[in-house]
C-alpha cells in the first residue's frame, strides 16, 4: 500500500523501444484480471497495469484525493488524475492507455482531462455515456450497503453477472476466480467506485476530440456494455470494433487470446503513427 496518494503500480514488463502501455481494470476487481492478457502479449515493450482508487493494493480513494488536493467527493476525475500522477512519478509522459469498463470510464477521463498522455486508447467493455437515473440510484444504494454491513455481498451476484453465457455454463473456474477477486476487495473501496461512477458526466464530447489511434472491443456475450454501445463507441472515436466470441464483458479473462492480440496492433499503430 503506498501511503503517498499514488496508486499502486504493476510493472508485468519493462522493455525499451515500445510505448509503454498502461492496463486499467473493471470494477469491482483489480490489476489481476489483466494477467491472462500480458501472458499473451507478443512484443518485449513496458506493460504496466494500476489498481485504481480504494481497490487491490491502492490507498483508498480519500487518501488519494487528499494527496491530490482533490474534491472530497468520490470522482472518476480524481481517479484520473491519480493515474496521470502516478504515471509521470513513474516517467511515463506518454502511453497507450487501455481500460477496461471502469477502467475504460476512467481511460476517457484521461483523455479529458491528460491529453498528452494518451498516445493511444483502448475502450474495451465499456461505454461513453453518463448512467440513466435508475443506475445512479442502484448505485448509490450498493454503496451504502457494502458500509453498512461491512461486506461485499452486495456486489457478489457479479462474479457471474459480468460473465457472458457460455463462460456461465462452461467455466465455473472463472466464477471462482472473480468471487476471490471481488472478496478481496475492501467495502470502502467498493462504495467509493460506486459513487464516482454515478457521478460521472457523459464524455462522448471528449472522446469525438480524440485524434490517435484507438481502439473498442466487446464481448460478444456483454450484457453490461452490449454490441449497440460499442458499435456507438467506435463511431465517436472512429475506430475499428473488435467482437470478441465467447465472452462477455470480462473478455480479458474469458478470452485473453483476441484481446491481446487487438492491444498488440493498437501498441503497433501507435508506433507506426
Ligand atoms: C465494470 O466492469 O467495471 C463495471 O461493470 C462498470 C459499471 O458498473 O458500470
Amino acid at each position: 500500500m503506498t501511503t503517498d496518494g499514488m496508486l499502486a503500480t504493476h510493472c508485468y514488463r519493462t522493455g525499451p523501444g515500445r510505448m509503454p502501455l498502461v492496463l486499467l481494470h473493471g470494477f469491482p476487481l483489480d490489476h489481476r484480471m489483466w494477467d491472462d492478457v500480458v501472458d499473451l502479449l507478443p512484443g518485449n515493450g513496458t506493460v504496466l497495469a494500476l489498481d485504481l482508487p480504494g481497490l487491490g493494493a491502492s490507498p483508498s480513494g480519500e487518501d488519494v484525493a487528499d494527496a491530490l488536493g482533490a474534491p472530497g467527493e468520490p470522482s472518476l476525475d480524481t481517479a484520473a488524475d491519480a493515474v496521470a500522477a502516478t504515471l509521470r512519478a513513474a516517467g511515463v509522459e506518454r502511453a497507450v492507455v487501455a481500460g477496461l469498463s471502469m477502467g475504460g470510464y476512467v481511460a476517457m477521463a484521461l483523455v479529458e482531462r491528460h491529453p498528452d498522455l494518451v498516445a493511444g486508447l483502448g475502450l474495451l467493455d465499456t461505454r461513453s455515456t453518463a448512467d440513466d437515473d435508475a443506475t445512479r440510484a442502484n448505485r448509490l444504494r450498493i454503496a451504502r450497503a457494502v458500509l453498512a454491513e461491512s461486506e461485499v455481498d452486495a456486489v457478489l451476484g457479479m462474479r457471474r453477472t459480468l460473465l457472458g453465457a457460455t463462460s456461465r455454463v462452461l467455466r465455473p473456474d472463472l466464477v471462482e476466480r472473480l468471487e476471490e477477486w471481488i472478496c478481496s476487495q475492501g467495502p470502502a473501496g467498493i462504495a467509493w467506485s460506486e459513487r464516482a461512477m454515478a457521478g460521472r458526466p457523459d464524455r462522448t464530447a471528449a472522446l469525438a476530440g480524440f485524434i490517435g489511434p484507438g481502439l473498442v472491443l466487446v464481448g460478444a456475450e456483454d450484457q453490461f456494455t452490449p454490441l449497440a454501445a460499442a458499435r456507438r463507441l467506435a463511431g465517436t472515436i472512429r475506430s475499428d470494433l473488435v467482437v470478441v466470441p465467447r465472452a462477455g464483458h470480462m473478455s480479458s479473462i474469458e478470452n485473453p487470446e483476441p484481446v491481446a492480440a487487438a492491444l498488440d496492433t493498437l501498441v503497433l499503430r501507435v508506433e507506426g503513427t
